[in-house]
């Protein structure tokens, strides 16, 4: 256990005590299951699982469809420690607590983190299903997961953050996309708090801002990760057009039916980058 007193550090530690043995391999890569990956772990063969709720400290997810526990599979061949199940801000959790298991992966030893996520489109092209490339975000609207005392053992108290969206790390998705023939858009995603989904003025307000993409994850775990020097990439599944640019109302269940009719595609974009990525010299 560390003798900082920082609590944040503290829980962190404490978290990574309790999994540590129970690690199998060390990971390269950490991929953060969003809606439309739910299924992937299950592709692939388990060599470990952790059950988030059987570590001491863990924030657990309260939102319906969201699993919780860590599985450790080689996708081919590269070790891979995927979070089934995410929690986030407007769950009521600190937001030191929604970045903690990104914190604890890269403890774990990945050097590469793969986000992925469920979004509002921002663009009236974008059809429901669209899968974006993450090339940067906005993240202005959340809590920094930095502020506070910083903690020097992960990371310099005002980090570059001009390259969050590793370019060796998009050109291998660019790349995996084209061999396989899957539309691959590139844009810029804007977290909300959430939970409401935005108003048509938030919207308007996005897409002045320069955001292609709106959600309720995702830019504050790239931001703690990228404070750890990883290497960082991310994929949205566009679900729906922002609110205000169709006539439809949103709902959850619409945007979960959505991400799970593209749901193969982007599986299989995911596992084939995620090969390439054990190659990289990380
Ligand atoms: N807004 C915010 N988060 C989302 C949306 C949206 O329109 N769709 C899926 N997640």
């Amino acid at each position: 256990m560390s003798e900082t007193g920082n609590p944040v550090y503290e829980k962190l530690m404490g978290c990574f005590q309790t999994v540590k043995e129970r690690i199998p391999f060390v990971p390269k890569v950490a991929l953060v299951l969003g809606s439309g990956l739910g299924g992937f772990g299950e592709r692939f063969q388990t060599e470990g699982v952790i059950p988030y709720e059987e570590i001491p400290g863990f924030p657990v997810s309260t939102v319906p469809g969201h699993e919780g526990r860590f599985l450790f599979a080689h996708v081919n061949g590269t070790p891979v420690v995927m979070m089934q199940g995410r929690v986030h801000y407007y769950e009521g959790y600190e937001i030191s607590d929604v970045v903690l298991p990104i914190r604890l992966m890269k403890l774990m030893g990945a050097r590469i983190l793969f986000l992925t996520n469920a979004a509002g489109g921002l663009r009236q092209e974008f059809a429901e299903g669209a899968l974006m490339m993450i090339t940067d975000h906005i993240a202005s609207f959340v809590p920094s997961p930095l502020r506070g005392e910083n903690l020097e053992e992960l990371g310099t108290r005002f980090p570059d953050m001009s390259r969050v969206y590793d370019p060796a790390l998009q050109e291998i998705l660019r790349q995996t996309a084209r061999s396989l023939e899957i539309p691959l858009a590139e844009g810029v995603y804007l977290q909300f708090s959430g939970p409401a989904y935005e108003t048509p003025h938030e919207v308007k307000m996005a897409r002045l801002l320069g955001a292609d993409a709106v959600g309720m994850s995702t830019a504050c775990e790239a931001a703690a990760a990228n404070h750890m020097g990883m290497k960082i990439c991310g994929i949205s599944c566009i679900t729906n057009l922002g609110c205000g640019m169709t006539d439809r109302p949103l709902c959850h269940e619409e945007v979960q039916q959505a991400a799970d009719r593209v749901a193969d595609a982007f599986q299989r974009l995911v596992a084939e980058a995620i090969g390439k990525m054990g190659g990289l010299p990380v």
